[in-house]
């Protein structure tokens, strides 16, 4: 939800400030847009669109400067258009300010501006911030610091926020209340960034600003202070251990296929040093500390959003097999405000990708207010939630920028196995040696997953005899349901069409109605114990004339007989096979996305770190 940029130092900032935009480019895409100062002059463009149309306008104007912050826009308030994309300038010109999150009183704040005699030119909820700033400066005489924290002192709402001025033109100011900011610190240098991707080609040195946290970066020198209080904090600095190769595209044509492939290695990432193959066992560092309350806590909630909700739904099922436990699976956005079973004897476990989800955020904090515990699932490290969250397990799938969650999802759903085998062997669910046929599995999984990479011509051929019809439907059941829900998801993010899923014998309770020879059915059989229910309903939808598109683990008469495309991945444990299942899902998504010519990593309207509500 919007990126942010902003370079304090010597070199000339335009191309760090560019390039660090194109990195960031996957949290909003309508517009973008820079200011920077240069001999006390402050410059800027903004511009509907791409990074790349800004980056014309930039090469056209011979826009240069040192001190500079740039934005790429998701919108929220005001449509995409050069006006509304940031930086908002006060009305003298002499200060750009970008935004990350939502200013909630700007109605208010900008009936008193108004009243002062401020002219607005956006649409955005981000300019009251900046004019409010500029008017403080301006009638109080204090600094640009003082009246930044007295304007953040009115805000309510969330921001991440960094600001500029040609009256102190050696200071950059950022600022963060709910949306994320890092500052890189390089020999000379600063930067400032919503996360680490623009700053690892400079430095690996970050600090992860927290909420109600400002840097004041001026002289060469960095300080950071509370925002509310004025006292200076003495923060810790640490490393970025992602990779430059990691964070680009390399020969794929997109982030998504990248990372897709990426998950014969991601998903061995996650399980490195964490399973006991031969003890049939697993060991997640994060929570050790906290496994008796974990054990016996009475019950469990996961919240998540997105692709990330659809992980803690097979969560939901292994959870409450191994461990005997009740869980509830909650979308964050309802948790947040509703009144749910949770105290003490509750452990809230959040998923998240980013680790920055608005909803996700808040549900964490509902969690404790409540006295549970809380566990985060999350990928990014150093990110609001695994920070907010009293332990967690990272999942270590490096940085994932195609907005369509991929190899996240497939870690996520492999921590979350190893959590129940934990929970299982420890409860004594599950004896030793059911432990080592899962934990045998599951290292068995990177080969598998090649296998499914190495051939995806039958994909390929689905995708292109159904690249035109409307609608899809996923269907799937048990651990297979939640896959199929996360198919739908993949399907319809990335190409526009339409695309539902359902448990599997749900179909005849309402979706079989849409069934004719116009839409295909995507059946997830595997030949486990939901196999001969799951063959009635590809029967039925045969029947109907529906196209029948089943992935098993493998060939068998009826399968051949029903299935107009049958795909055959290898076979592997039950509690497994949601993980290896959702490959083909991927590539099914993302072929039919190329062929109807849809941008595959930046899907229209959405954005890959939702900070908003
Ligand atoms: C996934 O493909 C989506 N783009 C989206 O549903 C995502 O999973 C959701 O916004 C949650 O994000 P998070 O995991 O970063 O919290």
């Amino acid at each position: 939800m919007c990126g942010i940029v902003g370079y304090w130092g010597k070199k000339e900032s335009v191309p760090i400030l560019i390039k660090g935009l194109k990195r960031l480019e996957y949290r909003g895409y309508d517009s973008a847009g820079i200011a920077v100062i240069k001999r006390n002059n402050l410059n800027y463009l903004k511009k509907t669109g791409k990074v790349r149309e800004l980056e014309k306008e930039i090469n056209r104007e011979k826009l240069t400067g040192q001190i500079g912050i740039a934005h790429t826009r998701w919108a929220t308030h005001g449509i995409p258009n050069d006006i509304n994309a940031h930086p908002h300038m006060d009305v003298s010109e002499s200060m750009a300010l970008i935004h990350n999150g939502i200013i909630e009183n700007y109605s208010t704040l900008r009936e008193v501006l108004l009243k002062e005699g401020v002219k607005f030119k956006s649409d955005t909820d981000t300019e009251v911030v900046v004019q409010l700033i500029s008017s403080i400066y301006k009638k109080n005489g204090l600094s640009l610091e003082e009246s930044v924290r007295a304007a953040l002192q009115q805000v309510i709402g969330a921001y991440g926020v960094v600001l500029v001025s040609k009256d102190e033109p050696d200071t950059l100011i950022a600022a963060r209340f709910g949306s994320p900011l890092v500052v890189g610190i390089g020999e000379g240098e600063y930067f400032v960034a919503s996360d680490a991707a623009p700053i690892i080609d400079y430095t690996r040195n970050v600090m992860y600003l927290d909420e109600g946290e400002m840097a004041i970066i001026t002289n060469g020198e960095l300080t950071i202070k509370n925002i509310f209080e004025n006292k200076i904090i003495s923060k810790e600095i640490s490393k970025v251990d992602w990779s430059v190769e990691q964070i680009e595209k390399g020969n794929y044509p997109h982030y998504m296929l990248k990372e897709i492939n990426e998950q014969e290695r991601t998903v061995v990432d996650t399980m490195r040093g964490r399973l006991r193959v031969e003890d049939g066992d697993a060991h997640l560092g994060g929570i050790r500390d906290f496994m008796p309350r974990i054990e016996s806590a009475r019950r469990y909630y996961i919240t998540a959003c997105g692709t990330s909700w659809h992980a803690g739904m097979i969560g939901k099922y292994l959870l409450e097999e191994y461990a005997g436990i009740p869980v509830h699976v909650e979308y964050a956005s309802e948790f947040r405000y509703r009144e749910t079973i949770v105290g003490p004897d509750t452990v809230v476990i959040a998923i998240s990708q980013s680790g920055e989800t608005a909803d996700t955020l808040a549900a964490i904090r509902k969690a404790k207010e409540k006295g549970a515990l809380t566990l985060g699932i999350c990928n990014v490290v150093g990110s609001s939630i695994s920070r907010d969250t009293d332990c967690g397990v990272y999942t270590h799938a490096g940085p994932e920028i195609g907005v369509a969650s991929t190899k996240a999802f497939t870690a996520q759903v492999t921590v979350l196995s190893m959590l129940a085998l934990m929970l299982g062997r420890r409860k004594d669910r599950l004896s030793k040696s059911q432990g080592q046929e899962i934990t045998r599995s599951m290292n068995k999984l990177g080969d598998y997953i090649k296998e499914v990479l190495t051939d995806d011509k039958q994909l390929q051929k689905v995708a292109k005899d159904t690249q035109n019809v409307n609608h899809y439907l996923y269907l799937g059941r048990g651990l297979n349901f939640p896959v199929a829900l996360e198919g739908a998801l993949k399907l319809k993010e990335i190409s526009y069409i339409h695309a539902e899923g359902y448990p599997a014998a749900e179909m005849k309770h309402g979706p079989i109605a849409l069934i004719d020879e116009n839409m295909p059915v995507v059946f997830i059989a595997p030949h486990d114990k939901t196999y001969e229910k799951i063959l009635s309903n590809i029967e039925q939808v045969k029947s109907r004339k529906g196209i029948t598109i089943v992935i098993t683990d493998k060939h068998s008469k009826d399968l051949d007989a029903l299935a107009d495309y049958l795909i055959v991945i290898p076979s592997t444990h039950a509690h497994i096979f949601p993980i290896l299942v959702s490959i083909p899902l991927q590539l099914l998504a993302y072929h039919l996305a190329v062929l109807r010519g849809c941008n595959v990593d930046q899907p229209r309207n959405l954005a890959k770190s939702v900070t908003v509500e």
